[in-house]
């Protein structure tokens, strides 16, 4: 496995036939090893990039306590087959008189755009700057980041990037609890509170299966179901993201946003599919 830690020699890297891309923060868990196990199917070469990106932190957000784990995630990489981890300083990727964003319209600044008005342009930024530098043909993006695959996905076909996106479904804890980076930050006890999200996806799910299409009731069941700090709770259109209003119809994801705890105060997402689905592949949505 080659180590490059240089955005140059990165650059400078020879071109492949069929090369998958992973980006990621590091930290890596089983969500992200199912990203690379798809990729690894899928390519001839594999490169992961960590990079903890300063540009999609707030000021108030956790960037300086984001944990890093540099050692552990090349084992893993190791054990996952990668070819090439690229693990680049931010400041060799930025430098000093970087001044140039991806904004991302009018997406951008919903749901997790709300509380967080610049991490979607910090994260379009980024991967348009790694796609560069690794020039894959194939790309890799969970579906726990259902809002930044989509807005990815849209870039890419805007801007006419040469990539093919690839989404991978959310991996969970046993209890539903979505796995993040993130939830180092969580106690046990925590943990299992954190679940009432995906109880909340399920259980409208089922009420959905049930019969119950009014958004109004089906808000209220999944409200009941969830004991944390909420921060957005919506039932959208996922081929285009609106949200839908009145009632659901094929083709509608619960996206919710919440938080747990003080110090730290962690904020977790979630989503999932709540009605019958025929958009499961990328190219059905309308971006
Ligand atoms: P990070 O949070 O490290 O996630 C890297 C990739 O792993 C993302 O595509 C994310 O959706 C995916 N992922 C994380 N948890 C997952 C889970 N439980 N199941 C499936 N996939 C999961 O997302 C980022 O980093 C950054 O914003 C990045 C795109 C790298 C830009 O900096």
């Amino acid at each position: 496995m080659q180590v490059i830690r240089c955005s140059q020699d990165m650059l400078d890297w020879p071109s492949s036939l069929k090369r998958a891309f992973v980006p990621t923060m590091g930290a890596l868990h089983n969500g992200h090893l199912a990203l690379l196990r798809e990729a690894r199917q899928e390519c001839e070469e594999v490169v992961v990039s960590i990079l903890v990106n300063p540009l999609q932190f707030g000021t108030d957000e956790d960037f300086a306590s984001y944990p890093r784990t540099l050692e552990r995630d090349l084992e893993l990489c190791h054990e996952a087959g990668v070819d090439i981890v690229f693990c680049p300083l931010a400041s060799d990727i930025y430098h000093p008189a970087f001044d140039t964003r991806i904004c991302g319209g009018w997406l951008a600044k919903q749901y997790c755009g709300v509380s967080r008005p610049i991490f979607f342009e910090g994260v379009l930024t980024v991967v348009n700057i790694l796609f560069n530098l690794v020039r894959p043909n194939r790309a890799y993006f969970g579906e726990k980041d259902f809002q930044q695959l989509f807005l990815i996905q849209k870039m890419v076909r805007d801007l006419w990037i040469p990539v093919h996106i690839v989404g991978v479904p959310v991996v969970r804890e046993s209890n539903g609890l979505a796995l993040s980076s993130r939830n180092a930050y969580l106690t046990r006890e925590q943990r299992q509170e954190a679940s009432c999200l995906y109880q909340a996806i399920c259980t409208v799910r089922e009420s959905v299966l049930e019969g119950e299409k009014s958004i109004d009731t089906l808000r209220k069941i999944a409200l009941k179901q969830i004991s944390l700090e909420l921060d957005y709770l919506e039932f959208v259109s996922e081929i285009s993201l609106k949200p839908i209003e009145g009632f659901v119809s094929e083709n509608v994801r619960l996206l919710i946003a919440a938080y747990i705890g003080n110090k730290p105060r962690v904020r977790l997402i979630d989503n999932g599919i709540v009605s019958d689905s025929n958009a499961c592949q990328l190219g059905n949505r309308s971006l």
